[in-house]
């Protein structure tokens, strides 16, 4: 249990808050790239701050304060030009590091003026790696942005969900250091509702009790581990177990299929979840092309603000929104299960001082190098998968993005030849 004060530090995000500069220290990501192919303006609220997103005629990507320096209308309506952004309102240009370019009428009149040179916001790096955009709103020199394994997969079919959630981020994280939930919510619910089809569920791995759970501090995070009934400490849920990346990406997966669950403070009562998917084709067999990397904003709710929870993640999804805007920690009664989460919680206090301290938070990468040959450890084979004769696609959220057709080819793919098995 946390008293208030300890809960508001380890939630609250603005600028100049313990974890708001914390967070400032990662990358995280804003937009699907595509999202700017469909339309090359978003707005995009990130740790508090109101920012827009947009891709210049010149391909160069900006995230600079959202609202107009001049009179402060919305930028997600300006016009991107071939280099910056205009204000549609009376034409005020902006690059992508913020500063004022062009004031066209304010140059008629006075043509030698230096206002615009006066005229600056903010303005963040950004980068696109695999069909999502990052954006680092730290202090400058920016670290690398780490290249997790999925993003080099390029035998695998990937596609993004994207949510828009009304609570904490850390909510959503906890529940990333919470192996026992995945019985109950995710195993026992599911049968209890039987939303999914019968046949669908006969590939799904059974609901099995977790025996014994088990959490390592390592480079990048925190390891979890579990051994669930009729398995030992020599199975890969224990022996290698999965990691959550610090501060704020649960990854998950093992050889044919891996999910990147970024949980991006949008401020301290709202979270944009992004996951990224990549689904691997057996070896030998083509990889379908893919000409962007699609998308969904996933329908979580329906318009009488039900859950949808037929799926493992918008399971999850409930399970963090019904806990408030801001789960009340000071109320809260721990038990076993819940040993991971505590050691998350002193991580991040830990890092929190780090950086107050003036130093360098763990899991930032310095040396491009190192960015790029990360070795995170993953199970091979979760959760039970070996009970079932094999498995189908079965979404993590609802919606559609485009890409299910290729990947329930490239989860087909690993089957093929063996089709009588079904
Ligand atoms: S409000 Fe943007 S140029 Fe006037
Ligand atoms: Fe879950």
């Amino acid at each position: 249990m946390l008293n208030q004060q300890e809960n508001e530090r380890l939630t609250q995000v603005g600028a100049g808050t313990p974890m708001g500069e914390l967070m400032r220290r990662y990358w995280h990501p804003v937009a699907a790239t595509a999202e700017l192919d469909d339309r090359p303006t978003k707005a995009v609220r990130i740790l508090g701050e109101d920012l827009v997103l947009y891709k210049d005629k010149s391909g160069t990507l900006g995230l600079i304060e959202r609202f107009c320096p001049h009179r402060r209308v919305d930028l997600s309506y300006g016009i991107p030009e071939e280099h910056g952004l205009r204000c549609m309102y009376h034409g005020w240009m902006m690059d992508e590091t913020g500063q004022c370019i062009e004031q066209p009428f304010e140059e008629t009149v006075h043509p030698d003026g230096r206002f615009k040179e006066k005229v600056k916001v903010a303005g963040y790096p950004v980068q696109e790696m695999g069909g999502l955009i990052f954006a680092y709103m730290g202090p400058q020199p920016a670290p690398f942005l780490p290249v997790w394994d999925p993003f080099q997969w390029d035998d695998a079919v990937h596609d993004v969900g994207i949510t828009t959630l009304d609570c904490n981020w850390l909510q959503c994280m906890e529940n990333s250091l919470d192996p026992v939930h995945v019985e109950w919510l995710h195993r026992f619910y599911t049968n209890y509702q039987q939303a999914i089809s019968p046949d669908l569920m006969a590939t799904m791995p059974p609901r099995i009790p977790h025996q014994e759970i088990g959490f390592d501090v390592f480079d990048h995070g925190i390891i979890k581990r579990r051994v669930l009934e009729g398995y030992t400490k020599e199975s890969d849920d224990w022996k290698i177990g999965h990691p959550i990346l610090f501060p704020q990406i649960l990854y998950v997966g093992g050889f044919q299929s891996k999910t990147l669950q970024y949980r991006v403070p949008i401020d301290d009562t709202h979270t944009l979840h992004f996951i990224y998917y990549s689904w691997r084709v057996a070896p030998g067999q083509p990889v379908p092309k893919q000409e962007r990397i699609p998308y969904k904003y996933v329908p979580h709710r329906d318009a009488s603000g039900r859950y949808d929870t037929t799926f493992t993640v918008d399971q999850d999804k409930m399970a963090w929104e019904t806990q408030g805007p801001v789960a009340k920690r000071y109320l809260e009664r721990l038990g076993k299960s819940d040993v991971g989460i505590i050691l998350y919680r002193r991580l991040l206090t830990e890092q929190m001082q780090i950086v107050a301290d003036g130093g360098e938070p763990m899991n930032t990468f310095r040396s491009k190098e190192a960015a790029e040959s990360i070795n995170v450890p993953t199970e091979h084979m979760a959760l039970g998968r070996d009970k079932v004769p094999r498995i189908k696609f079965i979404p993590l959220e609802a919606g559609i993005s485009g890409a299910e057709d290729d990947i329930r080819y490239a989860v087909e793919s690993w089957y093929v030849g063996e089709t009588a098995k079904t």
